[in-house]
């Protein structure tokens, strides 16, 4: 019997309406496939692309992400003097470690931080009643011991984060107040002896254009330098604000170069007000292609660490309530405009990535009491996979026992699919397939889906 197709709508209709879970559902996520990612476009022009990492966060998409696109890491906690003796003589390495080896592992620098600084340090050093002879032991070990310990491995040190005040006077902390604005050239000379091969660097924020901080430490580097003090480079944060990026942002990293220091941009981000809108991460991506642009166009300035590659480990939301999507990826890591502007300033397609050229969507095909059959079609449009990775996380307890036309592995939520032998390569204009089996009870929401 032939069917109408006025019939069929309606039984297509009653059938979608009667389990509304059955509705398959399009989560695209951006590949980049076709683009090199930005530690070759930074290789190829000499430069270091870096990011800020947490590590133990250094698996799963995460650590993919931080792998495969960055050649420097930054740990963002890790190495501060509060992290890695919480108590007098005893040590914690373990984050430490583990960054350092990944980094290794992937062919990457890392960039040190942070030595001497006035927040993050240990309650007993804070609280602490001490004389200036015991401060300068006291600091003198920790590098030696710190610094020691990777000796040899790290490129570079921020031996000094933050010692000024906006006005370009000196900031009033544990070390000042104690040592004098000597303190600086102190612990510098002590990390040259325990790392001779580190780059050295001082680290500041609010010091990217030109104005009176920068000036103060402009004037601190050429003393250091005339006086023999061991300093390499000065790292320019670059924490900044959508719409924002200092005009003299080249000019200043130019006239530290003159001096005869290397300049890094070491906590890039850029921050906006909730909610992020189409216009907004324009403005960022042109934001972000400005700044790394600027450090490219100087031969001096090593290159830029973003504070943080996702939204989804950024420090901005929690110290600026209401604001935040500060970084290249969205909170699901899929690379924001930022991303693109990045890439445009390394020298990489100035067009932006083909966005959607290939997508993953998830859908239920079919559900019943206690389980549920589900597809993911990997569709390439403007671009090609010659291998691929599906990654979602099921948000209600659902557990797959079953995949064909891939390997898929459950860890707790967190799903990965891999392609089999034979269907690694998807064509401009092509698709593929893969099913599987599930279990799921009270609700089975549709996860957002990721192809890596
Ligand atoms: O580790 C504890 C955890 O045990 C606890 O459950 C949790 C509860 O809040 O706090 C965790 O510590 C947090 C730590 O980050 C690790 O996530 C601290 O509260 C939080 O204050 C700390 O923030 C860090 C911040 O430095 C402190 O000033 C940020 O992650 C880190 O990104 C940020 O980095 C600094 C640079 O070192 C220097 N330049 C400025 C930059 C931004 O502040």
């Amino acid at each position: 019997m032939r069917t109408s197709r006025s019939s069929l709508r309606h039984r297509l209709t009653t059938l979608l309406t009667g389990a509304a879970a059955l509705t398959a559902l399009l989560v695209a996520a951006p590949a980049h496939a076709a683009d090199p990612p930005l530690r070759d476009l930074a290789d190829a022009k000499g430069k270091v692309i870096g990011t800020a990492v947490t590590g133990s966060k250094l698996t799963g998409t995460y650590g993919q992400i931080a792998g495969a696109e960055f050649n420097s890491l930054t740990p963002g906690n890790a190495m501060k003097w509060g992290s890695v003796e919480p108590t007098r003589g005893t040590f914690n390495w373990t984050e430490a470690d583990q960054i350092v080896d990944f980094a290794e592992a992937h062919g990457q620098q890392v960039r040190g931080h942070t030595l001497v600084w006035h927040s993050q340090n240990p309650s007993w050093l804070t609280n602490g009643t001490w004389t200036s002879a015991q401060l300068s032991q006291l600091m003198n070990d920790h590098i030696a011991l710190e610094v020691g310990r990777y000796k040899g491995r790290l490129a570079a040190w921020d031996v000094v984060n933050e010692p000024f005040n906006e006005d370009g006077t000196y900031r009033q902390t544990l070390w000042y107040n104690g040592l004098g604005a000597d303190y600086i050239a102190q612990a510098l000379t002590a990390a040259r002896a325990a790392d001779p091969s580190a780059k050295l660097y001082i680290n500041d924020y609010n010091v990217e254009g030109v104005n009176a901080k920068s000036t103060a430490l402009y004037n601190l580097v050429k003393s250091l330098k005339e006086r023999g003090v061991p300093i390499d480079g000065v790292g320019l944060q670059a924490h900044l604000i959508l719409g924002q990026v200092p005009s003299s942002l080249q000019q200043n990293i130019q006239r530290f170069a003159d001096l005869g220091v290397d300049v890094a941009i070491t906590e890039l981000d850029i921050r906006m007000q909730l909610p992020a809108t189409e216009a907004k991460l324009a403005q960022q991506r042109t934001d972000y292609e400005a700044v790394v642009k600027a450090c490219v166009a100087v031969s001096r300035c090593t290159g830029a660490t973003v504070w943080g590659f996702t939204d989804s480990d950024s420090w901005i939301p929690d110290t600026f309530p209401g604001q935040g999507a500060a970084t290249p990826y969205d909170e699901n890591y899929a690379p924001k405009p930022a991303y693109s502007g990045i890439a445009t300033a390394l020298g990489g397609t100035t067009t932006p990535p083909p966005t959607g050229a290939c997508t993953a969507t998830y859908s239920v095909t079919s559900q019943w009491n206690t389980g549920f059959t589900g597809q993911v079609r990997i569709a390439c449009s403007g671009a090609s996979l010659s291998s691929w990775r599906v990654n979602w996380t099921y948000g209600a307890g659902q557990q797959i026992t079953q995949a064909w036309s891939a390997t898929c592995a459950q860890t707790g939520a967190a799903v990965s699919c891999t392609n089999a032998s034979w269907n690694g390569t998807v064509p401009n204009g092509g698709s593929v397939t893969f099913g599987f089996n599930a279990n799921w009870s009270g609700s089975n929401p549709l996860p957002t889906v990721t192809l890596g």
